[in-house]
C-alpha cells in the first residue's frame, strides 16, 4: 500500500503540532512530533549533569539512547513517559543546543525514517522537507509573527502550568530559539524549495488545518483523497 507524508516545518511555537494533530487525525495518519524527541534527549542530558553544548558529552548518551513516541504522540525515554516534563523551562531553554550535534541529528532522522517507513504520516519540526522526508507529498513551511507566536506560547502555558514566564520572556525565549535552529550548521530550519508557505498568524487552529487539508487534496488528486477521506 503507497504511504503518504506531509511535513510541516518551521520556527517555535508558529502552531505546527496542533495543526498537524488535526491533519494526521483528519486523514488517520501517524502524527510524529519530532521536537519531542530532540526534547528527550535533551532531558536525558540534564539528568545525567552533561553539558548540551559539548558534543562528546552528547556522543556519549547516545549508543544506548531509547527514544519512542506512541500513537498519540506521547514520548518515551526509556520506557518512561516523559510528555510532559520535556515541556518544562530546562529543556526548553537547552534543546537548540543538545539538538545542533551532527550525531545527534543522525539517530533522530534514522529513528523518524523508519517510522515514516511503515505508515502515512504527518511529522513537524525543523528538517522534514529538508532532510528527513525529502520525497514528502506535501511539505508546508509554516511561519507566524514573534508576537503571535509568543501569545500562543503564553496562553498554552497558563493553561497547562507547563512555565511562569512572562509574555515578554517567552518573546525573548523564542527570537533566541529562531536565531540558533535558523543558523546551526548541521541541517538548519530552512524552507525548502518545494514547500508551500503558509502564514498562520491570523488563522485560527481549524482554518490552519482546514488549508493544509486543502493542499493535500489538491496533491493527492481525487481519488486518492475519497479513499482516505470516505466521508468527504
Ligand atoms: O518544536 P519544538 O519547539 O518542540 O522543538 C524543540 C527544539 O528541537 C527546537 O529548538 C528545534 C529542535 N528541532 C530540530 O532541530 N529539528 C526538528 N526536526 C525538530 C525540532
Amino acid at each position: 500500500m503507497e504511504h503518504y507524508a506531509i511535513a510541516i516545518d518551521g520556527p517555535a511555537a508558529s502552531g505546527k503540532s496542533t495543526a498537524a494533530k488535526g491533519v494526521a487525525k483528519a486523514l488517520s495518519f501517524l502524527y510524529v512530533d519530532t521536537g519531542a524527541m530532540y526534547r528527550a534527549f535533551t532531558l536525558l542530558m540534564l539528568e545525567k549533569g552533561k553539558d548540551c553544548a559539548s558534543r562528546e558529552d552528547a556522543l556519549s548518551l547516545l549508543p544506548s539512547l531509547e527514544i519512542e513516541e506512541d500513537e498519540k504522540g506521547r514520548i518515551y525515554l526509556f520506557g518512561k513517559d516523559v510528555s510532559s516534563r520535556v515541556r518544562e523551562d530546562d529543556v526548553s531553554k537547552n534543546v537548540s543546543l543538545a539538538c545542533a550535534h551532527k550525531e545527534v541529528r543522525e539517530k533522530m532522522v534514522e529513528i523518524q525514517r523508519k517510522m515514516a517507513s511503515t505508515r502515512s504520516v504527518v511529522m513537524d519540526g525543523r528538517d522534514i522537507g529538508t532532510v528527513v522526508l525529502p520525497n514528502a507529498t506535501l511539505k508546508i513551511y509554516q511561519v507566524a509573527s514573534v508576537e503571535a507566536r509568543a501569545k500562543r506560547r503564553y496562553e498554552e502555558n497558563l493553561q497547562k502550568g507547563f512555565s511562569k514566564e512572562s509574555l515578554e520572556e517567552i518573546k525573548q525565549d523564542i527570537e533566541q530559539r529562531d536565531k540558533i535552529d535558523s543558523t546551526r550548521a548541521n541541517s538548519p530550519l530552512k524552507q525548502a524549495e518545494d514547500a508551500i508557505l503558509l502564514d498562520t498568524s491570523d488563522l485560527t487552529i481549524e482554518e490552519e488545518i482546514h488549508e493544509i487539508l486543502v493542499l493535500f487534496h489538491k496533491k493527492v488528486g481525487e481519488e486518492t483523497w475519497k479513499h482516505l477521506v470516505p466521508s468527504h
